[in-house]
Protein backbone atom coordinates (compact mmCIF):
# COMPACT_ATOMS: atom_id res chain seq x y z
CA UNK A 1 0.00 0.00 0.00
CA UNK A 2 1.25 3.62 -1.00
CA UNK A 3 1.60 5.57 2.19
CA UNK A 4 1.93 9.66 2.60
CA UNK A 5 4.94 11.25 4.65
CA UNK A 6 2.82 13.46 7.02
CA UNK A 7 4.02 16.28 9.50
CA UNK A 8 1.65 18.12 11.72
CA UNK A 9 2.26 20.93 14.14
CA UNK A 10 1.51 20.01 18.03
CA UNK A 11 1.04 22.19 20.64
CA UNK A 12 1.11 25.99 20.71
CA UNK A 13 2.81 28.96 19.12
CA UNK A 14 6.11 26.90 20.75
CA UNK A 15 4.96 23.86 19.28
CA UNK A 16 6.65 21.34 16.94
CA UNK A 17 5.51 18.74 14.28
CA UNK A 18 4.88 15.30 14.47
CA UNK A 19 5.54 12.35 11.92
CA UNK A 20 2.77 10.56 10.78
CA UNK A 21 2.36 7.81 8.34
CA UNK A 22 -0.74 7.92 6.65
CA UNK A 23 -2.05 5.40 3.70
CA UNK A 24 -2.51 6.84 0.33
CA UNK A 25 -6.74 6.76 -1.05
CA UNK A 26 -7.73 8.01 -4.10
CA UNK A 27 -9.46 11.34 -4.47
CA UNK A 28 -8.50 12.08 -0.69
CA UNK A 29 -8.16 15.99 0.46
CA UNK A 30 -5.91 17.00 3.06
CA UNK A 31 -8.80 17.47 5.59
CA UNK A 32 -9.21 13.57 4.91
CA UNK A 33 -5.45 12.89 5.97
CA UNK A 34 -6.14 15.22 9.27
CA UNK A 35 -9.47 13.22 10.11
CA UNK A 36 -7.61 10.02 9.72
CA UNK A 37 -4.65 10.91 11.63
CA UNK A 38 -7.36 11.87 14.15
CA UNK A 39 -9.39 8.63 13.89
CA UNK A 40 -6.90 6.30 13.55
CA UNK A 41 -3.58 7.53 14.99
CA UNK A 42 -3.67 10.45 17.20
CA UNK A 43 -7.22 11.11 19.17
CA UNK A 44 -5.82 13.91 20.78
CA UNK A 45 -5.06 15.76 17.47
CA UNK A 46 -7.02 19.10 17.68
CA UNK A 47 -8.64 20.53 14.24
CA UNK A 48 -11.60 22.31 12.69
CA UNK A 49 -14.04 21.54 10.01
CA UNK A 50 -17.81 21.63 9.28
CA UNK A 51 -19.45 21.29 6.14
CA UNK A 52 -16.40 19.83 3.97
CA UNK A 53 -17.23 20.99 0.97
CA UNK A 54 -16.26 24.37 1.05
CA UNK A 55 -18.89 26.38 2.12
CA UNK A 56 -18.04 26.65 6.08
CA UNK A 57 -14.93 27.79 6.19
CA UNK A 58 -13.72 26.41 9.28
CA UNK A 59 -10.74 23.84 7.77
CA UNK A 60 -8.73 26.24 6.67
CA UNK A 61 -4.61 25.90 7.26
CA UNK A 62 -1.67 25.89 5.94
CA UNK A 63 -0.20 23.26 3.71
CA UNK A 64 3.09 22.68 2.46
CA UNK A 65 3.70 26.42 3.20
CA UNK A 66 0.27 27.96 1.88
CA UNK A 67 -2.87 28.40 3.09
CA UNK A 68 -5.77 26.48 2.01
CA UNK A 69 -9.07 24.40 2.36
CA UNK A 70 -7.93 21.35 3.54
CA UNK A 71 -11.27 20.11 2.43
CA UNK A 72 -11.19 21.44 -1.34
CA UNK A 73 -7.43 20.56 -1.24
CA UNK A 74 -6.65 17.33 -2.91
CA UNK A 75 -3.40 15.34 -1.98
CA UNK A 76 -2.38 15.02 -5.65
CA UNK A 77 -2.17 18.98 -6.07
CA UNK A 78 -0.07 19.44 -3.34
CA UNK A 79 1.87 16.91 -2.35
CA UNK A 80 3.23 14.96 -5.64
CA UNK A 81 6.29 13.70 -3.59
CA UNK A 82 3.71 11.76 -1.19
CA UNK A 83 5.19 14.77 1.36
CA UNK A 84 2.67 16.95 3.42
CA UNK A 85 3.53 19.51 6.22
CA UNK A 86 0.01 20.67 8.31
CA UNK A 87 -0.03 23.75 9.97
CA UNK A 88 -2.64 26.28 11.36
CA UNK A 89 -2.61 29.51 9.51
CA UNK A 90 -0.33 32.38 9.94
CA UNK A 91 -0.97 35.29 11.40
CA UNK A 92 -3.62 34.22 13.69
CA UNK A 93 -2.84 32.86 17.96
CA UNK A 94 -2.74 28.99 18.11
CA UNK A 95 -4.73 27.59 20.30
CA UNK A 96 -3.52 24.68 20.03
CA UNK A 97 -2.19 21.85 17.09
CA UNK A 98 -4.13 22.93 13.95
CA UNK A 99 -6.84 25.12 15.64
CA UNK A 100 -6.20 29.26 15.58
CA UNK A 101 -7.88 31.56 17.57
CA UNK A 102 -10.05 33.82 15.24
CA UNK A 103 -11.47 36.09 17.40
CA UNK A 104 -9.41 38.96 16.31
CA UNK A 105 -9.98 38.22 12.64
CA UNK A 106 -13.87 38.40 13.31
CA UNK A 107 -12.87 41.51 15.78
CA UNK A 108 -11.76 43.08 12.72
CA UNK A 109 -15.20 42.83 10.45
CA UNK A 110 -16.75 44.65 13.31
CA UNK A 111 -14.11 47.24 12.80
CA UNK A 112 -14.56 47.99 9.60
CA UNK A 113 -18.39 47.67 10.16
CA UNK A 114 -18.80 44.59 8.40
CA UNK A 115 -22.59 44.46 9.61
CA UNK A 116 -25.43 45.15 7.25
CA UNK A 117 -27.71 47.73 8.36
CA UNK A 118 -30.71 48.86 5.97
CA UNK A 119 -33.04 51.83 6.42
CA UNK A 120 -36.06 49.85 6.93
CA UNK A 121 -37.48 48.09 10.29
CA UNK A 122 -38.79 44.98 10.83
CA UNK A 123 -41.77 45.90 9.90
CA UNK A 124 -41.24 46.54 6.52
CA UNK A 125 -41.08 44.35 3.42
CA UNK A 126 -37.43 43.37 2.63
CA UNK A 127 -35.83 45.55 0.40
CA UNK A 128 -35.21 43.99 -2.84
CA UNK A 129 -31.99 44.39 -5.77
CA UNK A 130 -33.12 42.98 -8.63
CA UNK A 131 -30.22 39.71 -9.92
CA UNK A 132 -29.79 41.57 -13.27
CA UNK A 133 -29.73 44.96 -12.06
CA UNK A 134 -26.96 47.34 -12.06
CA UNK A 135 -26.99 47.36 -8.11
CA UNK A 136 -26.55 43.40 -7.94
CA UNK A 137 -23.31 43.32 -9.83
CA UNK A 138 -21.84 46.26 -7.91
CA UNK A 139 -21.95 43.58 -5.37
CA UNK A 140 -21.53 40.19 -6.71
CA UNK A 141 -17.53 39.88 -7.41
CA UNK A 142 -16.73 40.19 -3.69
CA UNK A 143 -19.89 39.41 -1.92
CA UNK A 144 -18.93 35.25 -2.07
CA UNK A 145 -16.44 35.60 1.04
CA UNK A 146 -17.07 32.91 3.90
CA UNK A 147 -15.09 33.84 6.18
CA UNK A 148 -12.09 31.63 5.89
CA UNK A 149 -9.02 33.85 6.66
CA UNK A 150 -6.94 32.45 4.02
CA UNK A 151 -6.15 35.90 2.54
CA UNK A 152 -5.90 37.35 6.20
CA UNK A 153 -2.92 34.12 7.09
CA UNK A 154 -1.26 35.25 3.32
CA UNK A 155 -1.05 38.89 3.68
CA UNK A 156 2.46 40.31 4.98
CA UNK A 157 0.92 43.30 6.22
CA UNK A 158 -1.06 41.73 8.65
CA UNK A 159 2.08 39.80 9.93
CA UNK A 160 4.16 43.43 9.75
CA UNK A 161 0.90 45.32 11.50
CA UNK A 162 -0.95 43.38 13.36
CA UNK A 163 -3.41 46.29 13.69
CA UNK A 164 -4.06 46.20 9.82
CA UNK A 165 -7.58 45.13 9.28
CA UNK A 166 -6.58 42.97 7.06
CA UNK A 167 -8.13 42.03 3.19
CA UNK A 168 -11.60 40.05 4.52
CA UNK A 169 -12.69 43.03 6.41
CA UNK A 170 -11.68 45.37 4.20
CA UNK A 171 -13.19 43.06 1.34
CA UNK A 172 -16.60 43.39 3.50
CA UNK A 173 -16.70 46.86 3.83
CA UNK A 174 -16.40 47.69 -0.14
CA UNK A 175 -19.30 45.21 -0.67
CA UNK A 176 -21.34 47.02 1.68
CA UNK A 177 -20.22 50.40 0.37
CA UNK A 178 -21.39 49.50 -2.91
CA UNK A 179 -25.02 47.89 -1.60
CA UNK A 180 -27.59 50.32 -2.92
CA UNK A 181 -29.63 49.22 0.29
CA UNK A 182 -26.70 50.61 2.80
CA UNK A 183 -27.22 53.40 5.66
CA UNK A 184 -24.44 53.27 7.57
CA UNK A 185 -21.78 53.88 4.46
CA UNK A 186 -20.25 57.35 5.98
CA UNK A 187 -19.13 55.85 9.01
CA UNK A 188 -17.96 52.27 7.45
CA UNK A 189 -16.10 54.43 5.04
CA UNK A 190 -14.33 56.95 8.49
CA UNK A 191 -13.73 53.19 9.63
CA UNK A 192 -11.47 52.09 7.35
CA UNK A 193 -10.11 55.10 5.99
CA UNK A 194 -7.32 55.22 9.00
CA UNK A 195 -3.68 54.11 9.34
CA UNK A 196 -4.95 50.52 9.41
CA UNK A 197 -6.97 50.54 7.02
CA UNK A 198 -7.11 50.41 3.45
CA UNK A 199 -4.26 52.59 3.22
CA UNK A 200 -1.96 50.38 4.69
CA UNK A 201 -2.18 47.67 2.07
CA UNK A 202 0.85 47.18 -0.17
CA UNK A 203 -0.77 45.46 -2.99
CA UNK A 204 0.86 42.33 -2.95
CA UNK A 205 -1.89 40.01 -4.11
CA UNK A 206 -1.23 37.38 -2.01
CA UNK A 207 -4.98 37.98 -0.62
CA UNK A 208 -6.19 37.41 -4.47
CA UNK A 209 -3.71 34.67 -5.38
CA UNK A 210 -4.89 32.61 -2.55
CA UNK A 211 -8.93 33.23 -1.81
CA UNK A 212 -10.50 29.81 -2.82
CA UNK A 213 -13.78 31.81 -3.68
CA UNK A 214 -11.55 33.61 -6.62
CA UNK A 215 -13.04 36.91 -4.80
CA UNK A 216 -10.57 39.86 -5.43
CA UNK A 217 -9.98 41.92 -1.63
CA UNK A 218 -6.82 43.82 -3.65
CA UNK A 219 -9.35 45.17 -5.74
CA UNK A 220 -11.86 45.76 -3.39
CA UNK A 221 -9.33 47.43 -1.27
CA UNK A 222 -8.38 49.77 -4.42
CA UNK A 223 -11.93 51.33 -4.60
CA UNK A 224 -11.59 51.79 -0.22
CA UNK A 225 -9.02 54.42 -1.37
CA UNK A 226 -10.37 55.63 -4.52
CA UNK A 227 -14.12 56.20 -1.96
CA UNK A 228 -11.70 57.60 0.95
CA UNK A 229 -9.91 60.46 -1.51
CA UNK A 230 -13.20 60.99 -2.82
CA UNK A 231 -14.85 61.85 0.29
CA UNK A 232 -11.45 63.47 1.71
CA UNK A 233 -11.22 65.79 -1.08
CA UNK A 234 -15.11 67.02 -0.60
CA UNK A 235 -14.25 67.41 3.45
CA UNK A 236 -16.55 64.15 4.45
CA UNK A 237 -13.65 62.19 5.95
S1 LIG B 1 -11.91 36.90 0.84
FE1 LIG B 1 -11.62 34.76 0.19
S2 LIG B 1 -9.85 34.04 1.34
FE2 LIG B 1 -10.57 35.90 2.35
S3 LIG B 1 -11.93 35.19 4.00
FE3 LIG B 1 -13.20 35.62 2.18
S4 LIG B 1 -13.37 33.66 1.09
FE4 LIG B 1 -11.67 33.45 2.54
S1 LIG C 1 -3.09 43.09 -1.50
FE1 LIG C 1 -3.12 44.17 0.49
S2 LIG C 1 -4.54 42.99 1.76
FE2 LIG C 1 -3.99 41.67 0.01
S3 LIG C 1 -2.27 40.43 0.75
FE3 LIG C 1 -1.42 42.26 -0.25
S4 LIG C 1 -1.11 43.79 1.38
FE4 LIG C 1 -2.50 42.18 2.19
S1 LIG D 1 -14.99 22.16 6.09
FE1 LIG D 1 -16.25 23.84 5.50
S2 LIG D 1 -15.00 24.93 4.06
FE2 LIG D 1 -13.85 23.15 4.54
Amino acid sequence: MKTLDVRVWRGGADGRYQGFEVPREESQTVLDVVTHIQRKQEPTLAYRFACRVGMCGSCAMTVNGVARWTCRTHVDAVAPDGRLEIAPLRNLPVIRDLVTDMREFFDKWARAKGRFQGRRTRRDDFERVAPDSEARKQVDAAIECIGCAVCYSSCDVVAWNPDYLGPAALNRAWTLLRDVREAANPERLRAVAGDAGCHACHTHLSCTERCPKQISPTAGIAGLKRAAAAAALKGEL
